[in-house]
């Protein structure tokens, strides 16, 4: 993470409160398309990806919600964010009690924002920048996934690395809006919640979100 995406995080967004989660700021844009165009501009790469770092997603609310409720789900534990964004799972999971959090994202300016977010909440958060969806599931206790299945490419790849994740041992929270790559056949809904996102991002301002442990190996739906 460089010094020159951290400054860029916080020139082109605005540390507020998440709705319906007060008690984390995090570094949040209010429009998307001229956040991306900056983007394109600032890394010279017509192909970069959206900013999803400056939005709190449907599945992240839902995990971080469900986080507040059951921080026996984290609390002492390790904590590994996969997907991690704007850091909001890590940081909801170290509110929790967790005993460390560390938030895994490919796109250098999340890594910038979890690191940045982490800090603006009083709380470490490790930053692993890489695609750790080649490498086997880390030395954790809870792997957090938060609004992974909005694409198909992503999806494939992250349902074979939390089964494996989940067959050491590992607790896999899964959250999401009901978006359409959802493997809902694997997953065992543990809560659900209204979250409040934006019409930036989706097609209505509140939105129905789950969270989802994954079924233990060799059960049927
Ligand atoms: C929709 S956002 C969700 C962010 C956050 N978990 C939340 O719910 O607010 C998806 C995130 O996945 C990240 N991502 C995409 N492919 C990835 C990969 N192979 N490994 C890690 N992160 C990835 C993107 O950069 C993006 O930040």
């Amino acid at each position: 993470m460089t010094s020159s995406a951290r400054s860029f995080v916080v020139r082109q967004t605005r540390l507020r409160p998440v709705p319906g989660l007060e008690e984390i700021r995090l570094h949040l844009a209010d429009e998307v398309l001229p956040l991306w165009h900056d983007v394109q501009v600032e890394t010279d790469d017509p192909d970069a990806p959206l900013p999803y770092w400056a939005f709190a997603w449907g599945g992240g609310l839902a995990i971080a919600r469900y986080l507040r409720e059951h921080p026996e789900a984290v609390a002492g534990r390790r904590v590994f964010d996969l997907a991690s964004g704007s850091g909001l799972c890590a940081i909801a999971a170290m509110h929790a009690g967790a005993a460390e959090a560390t938030g895994a994202d490919i796109d250098p300016f999340a890594a910038a924002a979890i690191w940045l977010n982490g800090r603006a909440n009083g709380c470490r958060v490790a930053v692993v920048h890489r695609d750790v969806l080649d490498d086997e599931p880390p030395d954790t206790d809870v792997v957090l996934a938060g609004d992974c299945w909005y694409e198909a490419g992503l999806a494939e790849r992250v349902l074979p690395w939390l089964r494996r994740a989940r067959d050491r041992g590992i607790d896999v929270v899964v959250g999401d809006p009901g978006r359409r790559y959802l493997p809902l056949g694997e997953l065992v809904e543990l809560a659900a919640y209204e979250v409040r996102t934006t019409t930036e991002l989706e097609d209505m301002e509140r939105k129905r979100a789950w969270v989802y442990a994954l079924r233990p190996s060799g059960t049927g739906r």
